[in-house]
């Protein structure tokens, strides 16, 4: 049988300014969520996968992130750092319903 999937409401769409991000933890995962410049919402894991700095603080461009402490590029969307820098963060589905921000696990 598989996983039952949870859907955890972690925010209301209009307490989320555009282009910031917010902290969300749940159970050992701690993610950030971010309110794109396009009115998507995208949640990443929160730790650069390069030396562990926190994604949330970041600069939010478009679709990406800079992380905070050496700029690494990341995308929102799939979690790929960007050339010429390597690597992945994990992402989480976002769901949207009545104005509420939703993570799926
Ligand atoms: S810790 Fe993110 S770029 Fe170095």
């Amino acid at each position: 049988m598989g996983k039952t999937l949870q859907k955890i409401k972690v925010s209301k769409v209009n307490e989320m300014p555009k282009n910031l991000g917010k902290t969300v933890t749940i159970g050992s995962h701690e993610i950030a969520l971010f309110h794109l410049a396009n009115g998507e919402f995208r949640a990443i894991e929160n730790r650069c996968p390069h030396k562990g700095g926190v994604l949330v603080e970041g600069i939010v461009s478009g679709d990406h992130v800079f992380c905070p402490m050496h700029d690494w590029k990341i995308s929102v969307k799939n979690g790929e750092v960007q050339k010429p820098d390597n690597g992945c963060v994990k992402t989480f589905n976002v769901e949207i319903e009545d104005g509420n921000v939703y993570i799926v696990l």
